[in-house]
């Protein structure tokens, strides 16, 4: 058998090649602590899911239009004019089976060979694989920790040619929990105006924000027409499994993504719409009460691990990853990632999953029980010193 040749460039996504192994250590009965995928341990809001029940026993059961049904765009055209600040109208928004087929939709729509595609590093591995598939080349805007893993204005600019098409953003940003200030987005608009470049900005995060202010990048003048947003319901209601997400964006992109999402998928769960347009126009208090929990989850790890000899963590503002440095330990990424799972039990991932800048790093979920935490912590420090 032979596989196309296209098939070399795309990657695995780490937090579920991890994942495998560790269920396969789980079956060998060794107890594992669950802090390398991404999503919450919350279940979904109780409205939620009675409204996913009662769209099966309504019948919503067959294909809706490739976009989705107009009236959850209409509400997700609402509700992102709300928050951020912009006019967009149902047209301009496209349903896909979670948020994750915008980022191969947005690329594939632009990318080919010989263009050149802008990504955060350390960011999420998809960006990377995607922009490689469509035989584009990859270029990683370095997001250091001494810089407090924030865009270098004159490192940004200089990766900038003739051949640069797109620029991928991602604010609060996995793994780091980074928001991008205005300040930077303006930066980076002013950029990608004057290049006429298109911007995927990935706000899958954006209601997930301890400290600052979050901002698309689509509210900047000029920056509407150009920009693909990513968002959807999986982060923001506990929703992973019901696969639902959306992208705006303007009316010309949205008719190649409708098409592109009807050679593909058809369209999204119609029971899986149904339920996100109660998630949209229904109370919102669960997700209050998730975000409040994270924030003590995240001061808790932070605090646990900077005990921890040779780990140095600083506060993500946003998102549910603790991405502590861990250069100290004189260990790479992967061999103290695999010595943690191995030794201690506990599953999470190296920063070099989210690119070669990740190198020093581990990332940490820390959308899991208080209980949870403490037990991990506690055996790391435990694996730690018996290294020593
Ligand atoms: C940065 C980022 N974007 C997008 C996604 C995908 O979201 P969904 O599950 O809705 O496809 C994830 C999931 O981990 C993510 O971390």
């Amino acid at each position: 058998m032979r596989f196309a040749r296209r098939m070399e460039k795309l990657g695995i996504v780490a937090s579920f090649e991890v994942l495998a192994k560790a269920k396969e250590l789980e079956k060998q009965g060794k107890d594992i602590i669950h802090l390398e995928i991404g999503e919450p341990d919350f279940n979904t809001p109780e409205n939620i899911k009675k409204a996913g029940i009662k769209a099966i026993e309504d019948n919503y059961t067959h294909y809706s239009a490739a976009a989705g049904f107009s009236e959850l765009r209409g509400k997700v055209a609402e509700y992102t004019s709300k928050t951020r600040g912009i006019d967009i109208s149902p047209e301009e928004v496209i349903i896909t089976s979670g948020a994750k087929p915008i980022m191969y939709y947005g690329i594939t729509l632009f990318a080919q060979k010989g263009d050149e595609i802008l990504y955060p590093n350390p960011g999420y591995p998809v960006y990377e694989s995607i922009i490689r598939f469509c035989g584009a080349k990859t270029i990683a805007i370095p997001l250091l920790g001494k810089n407090k893993f924030k865009i270098d204005p004159k490192v940004f600019k200089n990766l900038i040619t003739s051949r640069t098409k797109m620029i991928v953003l991602n604010t609060p940003s996995n793994p780091t929990g980074t928001i991008l200030s205005r300040k930077e987005l303006e930066m980076i608009a002013e950029v990608a105006i004057k290049n006429d470049l298109i911007v995927l900005s990935d706000e899958i995060y954006s209601r997930i924000i301890y400290e600052g202010e979050f901002q698309s990048i689509a509210s900047i003048p000029g920056m509407k027409e150009r920009t693909i947003i990513l968002d959807g319901l999986s982060k923001t209601y506990a929703m992973t499994g019901w696969r639902l997400g959306w992208g705006i964006m303007n009316k010309n992109i949205a008719n190649m993504m409708s098409r592109l999402n009807g050679n593909i998928t058809s369209c999204a769960s119609t029971i899986s719409q149904q339920a996100a347009i109660q998630a949209l126009d229904g109370d919102t208090s669960s997700t209050d009460i998730m975000l409040s929990k994270f924030r003590d989850r995240r001061d808790f790890i932070i605090k646990g691990l900077n005990k921890i000899p040779g780990f140095k963590a600083s506060k993500p503002s946003g998102a549910f990853y603790a991405f502590p440095n861990i250069e100290k330990t004189k260990m790479r990424s992967v061999a103290l990632a695999n010595y943690l799972l191995d030794k201690a039990g506990v599953a999470l991932l190296p920063g070099t999953g989210f690119g070669k800048y990740g190198e020093g790093y581990l990332r940490i979920s820390y959308a899991n029980s208080k209980e949870n935490l403490q037990k991990a912590l506690d055996r790391i420090k435990k694996a730690m010193k018996e290294r020593e």
